[in-house]
C-alpha cells in the first residue's frame, strides 16, 4: 500500500522499530510525525542492537528518506548525537534525513520541568521519561515554544528564549529549580546546534507533497502506543501526543483522504512502563519470568517494563480509535514453553461484565479481567520461516485473535532480528 500508518496498539514498546525497519525495504520515505526522544526504537544492525530515539527506523536502508515531522518535539543535542552515531557505523546520513522546520524544540528548562513536575505529583506521579516532552509540548499549545527555525533567526531565537525564561523562573524559582540556567549558556548552544543542523531543516509539507504527488510510498512511524495518547490513553498516565493514526495526519501536515492503510503493532502479550492502571499485569513471579525472557527492559531509560497476558478489550479499542483493519503481530517466541496462555476478553467491574475499554480509571484499576485459556506450545520457533511450521498451538492463538478482533495478522515477529518475521498469507 502506497501510504501506510504504523502505530503502537498498546502502550509502547510494541516492536514498531523492528517492524518499520523490516518494511522499509519496499518503501521511499519514513516518517516520525509525534513525540520525540521519549522513544527508543530498536532495530537490530549487522547483528548488534541499535537504538533510535528521533531518526526513523528507515534509515538503515541507504536509499530511504527520513523525515522528522512538524509534531516531533525536538531535543537538537539528542539528534546531533542520533546524526553522528549513525554516521559513525557508517550510514550515509547526507539528503536522507529532513527535519521539519515547524518542529518544536525541547529545551533545558523542559527537562528540568519534568523532573519537578513529576516530583510535585509524588505518589501519583506519570513515571514520565524525564525527557521534557509534557513541557514542550505545553510550550507548542501555549504558543511560546522555539521552533527548529527559530534557531536559524538569531534576533528572534534571543526574543523568545529571554520571554520563556522569564516564564520558567517565575515557576522554577519556587522549586530550586532556577540555579541550572544560563541565558549566554543556552544562547549560544542552541545557535550552535541550529548551525549543525540546518543542512536538515526543511519545508516537509511541500516535501511530502510533492511526494505523495509522485505516488512514492510512504511508511510513517508512531512512536509510544495507543493506550498513552494524551486523548484517548489512560489519562493521565500517558504521553503528551496523539499517538493514534490520526495524530499522522496533523502531526506531518498531510489530509486523511491520502491514507491507504493503517497498521497496528501488537505483542502477542501486553507490556507497559511507567505508571497507570494496567489490567491484565502478571503477579511477581510470573512479571518476572517474563520479563527476563523477553528482555523487558525500557530501550530509553532501562526501567523494568511491567508485563501481562494480551488484552482484548484494549485491543479493540485500539482498533476503534485507529481503524485499524490489519496487525503485527510481535514476540510471540517468548511464549514458547508456557503450558497456557491467557487472553483478557472482558472485565468483571462490580456485577457487570464490560466487553469495551472503560475510560474511568477506578474501573480499570478495580476490575477483574475475564480470560479465555489456550494450550500453549513448548517449540522454540525463533527460527522459523514459514507460517505452516508454526506450532499448531501457536497458529490456534493467532486465529483466535484474527477472529475476535476481526482483523488480518500481516505479519508474525519471531525474534529481534530483521529476518525473524514470518509472513502469515
Ligand atoms: P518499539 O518502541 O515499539 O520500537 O519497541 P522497543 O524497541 O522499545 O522494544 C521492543 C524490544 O523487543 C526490542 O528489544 C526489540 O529488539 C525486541 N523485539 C522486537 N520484536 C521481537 C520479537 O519478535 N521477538 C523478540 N524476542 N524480541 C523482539
Ligand atoms: P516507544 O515509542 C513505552 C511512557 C512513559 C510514561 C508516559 C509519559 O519506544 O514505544 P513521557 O516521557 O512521554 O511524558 O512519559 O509514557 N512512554 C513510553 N512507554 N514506550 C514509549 O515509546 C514511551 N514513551 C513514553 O513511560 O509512562
Ligand atoms: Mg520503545
Amino acid at each position: 500500500m502506497a501510504i501506510t500508518i504504523i502505530i503502537g496498539a498498546q502502550w509502547g514498546d510494541e516492536g514498531k522499530g523492528k517492524i518499520v525497519d523490516y518494511l522499509s525495504k519496499d518503501v521511499d520515505i519514513v516518517a516520525r510525525f509525534q513525540g520525540g526522544n521519549n522513544a527508543g526504537h530498536t532495530v537490530v544492525y549487522e547483528d548488534k542492537e541499535l537504538v533510535l530515539h528521533l531518526i526513523p527506523c528507515g534509515i538503515l536502508h541507504k536509499d530511504i528518506a527520513c523525515v522528522i515531522g512538524s509534531g516531533v518535539v525536538i531535543n537538537p543535542k539528542v539528534l546531533i548525537e542520533e546524526i553522528e552515531n549513525l554516521q559513525a557505523l557508517g550510514v550515509n546520513i547526507e539528503n536522507r534525513v529532513f527535519v521539519s522546520e515547524i518542529a518544536n524544540i525541547i529545551m533545558p528548562y523542559h527537562t528540568c520541568l519534568d523532573r519537578i513536575n513529576e516530583q510535585i505529583r509524588g505518589k501519583g506521579k506519570i513515571g514520565t521519561t524525564g525527557k521534557g516532552i509534557g513541557p514542550a509540548y505545553m510550550d507548542m499549545v501555549a504558543r511560546v515554544g522555539i521552533r527548529a527555525i527559530d534557531l536559524l533567526e538569531e534576533e528572534i531565537f534571543v526574543k523568545k528564549l529571554k520571554k520563556n525564561l522569564e516564564e520558567k523562573k517565575f515557576f522554577l524559582k519556587q522549586y530550586n529549580g532556577w540555579g541550572e540556567f544560563d541565558f549566554s549558556k543556552i544562547k549560544e548552544g542552541y545557535l550552535e546546534y541550529g548551525q549543525k543542523l540546518r543542512k536538515y531543516l526543511l519545508n516537509t509539507v511541500v516535501y511530502l507533497d510533492e511526494a505523495i504527488r509522485k505516488q512514492k510510498k510512504i511508511l510513517f512511524e508512531g512512536a509510544q502506543g495507543t493506550l498513552l495518547d494524551v486523548c484517548y490513553g489512560t489519562f493521565p498516565y500517558v504521553t503528551s501526543s496523539n499517538t493514534i493514526a490520526g495524530g499522522a495526519c496533523t502531526g506531518i501536515g498531510i489530509g486523511p483522504t491520502v491514507i491507504n492503510k493503517v497498521v497496528g503493532i501488537t505483542k502477542a502479550y501486553t507490556t507497559r512502563v511507567g505508571g497507570g492502571p494496567f489490567p491484565t499485569e502478571f503477579s511477581e513471579e510470573m512479571n518476572s519470568n517474563i520479563r527476563t525472557k523477553g528482555k523487558e527492559f525500557g530501550a530509553t531509560t532501562g526501567r523494568p517494563r511491567r508485563c501481562g497476558w494480551l488484552d482484548m478489550v484494549a485491543l479493540k479499542y485500539a482498533k476503534q480509535v485507529n481503524g485499524f483493519r490489519n496487525i503485527v503481530v510481535t514476540k510471540l517466541d517468548i511464549l514458547s514453553g508456557l503450558k497456557d496462555i491467557k487472553i483478557c476478553i472482558g472485565y468483571k467491574y462490580e456485577q457487570e461484565v464490560l466487553k469495551n475499554f472503560p475510560h474511568s480509571l477506578k474501573v480499570l484499576r478495580e476490575c477483574e479481567p475475564i480470560y479465555e485459556t489456550f494450550p500453549g506450545w513448548q517449540e522454540d520457533i525463533s527460527g522459523i520461516s514459514d507460517y505452516k511450521d508454526l506450532p499448531f498451538n501457536a497458529k490456534k492463538y493467532l486465529l483466535w485473535i484474527e477472529k475476535m478482533l476481526e482483523v488480518k495478522v500481516d505479519l508474525i515477529s519471531i525474534g529481534p532480528k530483521r529476518n525473524q518475521i514470518v509472513r502469515k498469507d
